[in-house]
């Protein structure tokens, strides 16, 4: 069994599915996992560098799992998936990926960008794809990991409630959680901003919410 750091781990935990695609498998761990604890039945693995692409077909030998050699979601037929997982990469890289071939993003899209996150929750509401959980992975910094699952319904209820800018920005779970940990991210990130003399109009307007969504705790 391939070793799943704890990213990798909490990714897998929100997976269950026929046939899974991982798009950037480079050493193909996530699927062998995934098919070893039975939570897929048929993996694909899509890398578009030559020795990612044979890691992944050395640890997929012998497996249920495919490796194709294509650029994201050009290696997938419409329908062929139930679910996608892209993690390890940027977020501009992850959305390019998706809105390359919008048509064959499966139901259930797992997402681990290294940060923005709020471009992904943003690609989510545009598309018609309900977050329906998400968690910070505390390794080398925060990883998010976002589950999305696409619905009927355009207004997804993960942002009822919530100022829409906050919820984008830092997350709806999160924000509604409001675990210890979080709220401490949080905290840290207002004092950095409110060292500046200066803002510009963006970081301005992350320091007024911020200080919006704080203001109901203790500090
Ligand atoms: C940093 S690694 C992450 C590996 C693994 N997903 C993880 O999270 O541990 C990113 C991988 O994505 C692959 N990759 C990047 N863009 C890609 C694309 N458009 N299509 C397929 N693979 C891609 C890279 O070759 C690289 O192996």
């Amino acid at each position: 069994m391939p070793h799943l750091d704890d990213r990798l781990k909490a990714v897998a935990r929100q997976l269950r599915s026929e046939v899974h695609v991982d798009i950037g498998s480079d050493h193909g761990h996530l699927l062998k996992a995934l098919l070893a604890a039975g939570r897929i039945r048929r993996g694909i693995a899509i890398e578009n560098k030559r020795q990612p692409f044979e890691n992944s077909r050395h640890t997929l030998a012998g497996v249920n799992a495919e490796v194709r050699f294509a650029d994201g979601l050009e290696g997938v037929q419409h329908g062929e998936a139930n679910s996608l997982s892209i993690c390890g990469m940027g977020a501009e890289s992850i959305l390019n990926i998706l809105q390359a071939f919008p048509s064959r993003v499966p139901p259930l899209v797992v997402l681990q960008p290294n940060r923005c996150p709020e471009v992904l929750r943003a690609w989510g509401l545009r598309n018609g794809f309900h977050l329906c959980d998400e968690q910070l992975v505390y390794g080398h910094w925060p990883y998010p990991i976002l589950r999305f699952e696409q619905a009927q319904d355009a207004r997804d209820p993960a942002y009822e409630g919530l100022g829409r800018e906050a919820a984008l920005l830092w997350g709806p779970h999160l924000i509604r959680r409001w675990e210890p940990e979080f709220v401490a991210r949080l905290r840290e990130e207002k004092r950095y901003w409110s060292d500046f003399k200066r803002l510009g109009p963006d970081n301005a307007q992350r320091l007024q919410l911020l200080h919006q969504i704080l203001s109901g705790v203790q500090q």
